[in-house]
């Protein structure tokens, strides 16, 4: 899978691509990293790629044509799609990460100031994603954390040991609580239950504490869980 980024701070992917998982992956030519600086398509002395908005107001806007020029530089593979990270995005969740994960090549463009020109908007954002309801300054934190959830997916990428399955929301359910040696720690004792190995009991313990975390701290989750299991447990 190939990524393609356009940002006008290049340099602040570096550290993220070159570290763990995704330096694997990497190393293992599962996936390609292009980074594109949009300042480079800036047409005048000053290299702008920002101005005040038409009709006033706070703030800058990215402009429509380096925006433009940028992204149409960029040849397009196979099954590729162009995202916008913006927070007027619709909301980055597992599922997308699973849709982007299947594509040949993801385009993450990454908005800055206030906004991006509506004209550009068209052109650039096949896709627009937001990672949460809050404001960054910038996209890039953002196409990091969909580059990360993205690229654990792509299969080969994580080794065995790291199991995708049983994973928050990949069952819609949020995790079961972990434990590793020493047995006892600060006079807290390890559930007798993981200590038994009597496999088909640890599973019944876990899925019970992974149901009663997410209906205390995600009743949003929990909701749409209780509706989608049968009468023997299993997912519908
Ligand atoms: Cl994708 N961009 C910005 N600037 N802020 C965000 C966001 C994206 N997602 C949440 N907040």
């Amino acid at each position: 899978m190939r990524f393609d980024i356009l940002t006008i701070f290049p340099g602040m992917f570096e550290s993220v691509l070159g570290e763990t998982i995704i330096k694997r992956a990497r190393e293992s030519g599962r996936v390609e990293f292009l980074l594109h600086d949009i300042r480079d398509f800036a047409r005048d002395k000053h290299h702008s790629v920002d101005d005040s908005p038409y009709g006033g107001g706070a703030g800058m806007v990215m402009m429509a044509g380096p925006l433009c020029e940028s992204i149409e530089s960029v040849p397009r593979e196979g099954r590729s799609l162009r995202v916008l990270l913006t927070p007027q995005g619709e909301p980055f969740t597992q599922k997308t990460a699973r849709e982007f994960a299947s594509l040949d090549q993801l385009i993450l463009v990454c908005g800055r100031y206030e906004g991006v020109d509506e004209r550009a908007r068209r052109v650039v954002a096949e896709r627009e994603v937001s990672i949460g309801d809050y404001v960054l300054s910038g996209g890039e934190i953002a196409a990091m954390a969909v580059i990360d959830a993205v690229t654990r997916l792509i299969p080969g990428v994580l080794g065995n040991s790291e199991s995708i399955s049983e994973e928050s929301f990949e069952s819609g359910l949020l995790e079961y609580p972990h434990y590793t040696r020493p047995e006892e720690f600060r006079g807290e004792k390890v559930p007798p239950v993981l200590l038994t190995g009597n496999h088909a009991e640890i599973a019944r313990w876990r899925r019970e504490q992974a149901i009663m975390r997410t209906k205390e701290r995600r009743p949003d989750l929990f909701e749409r869980f209780d509706r989608s299991v049968d009468k023997e447990g299993r997912n519908r």
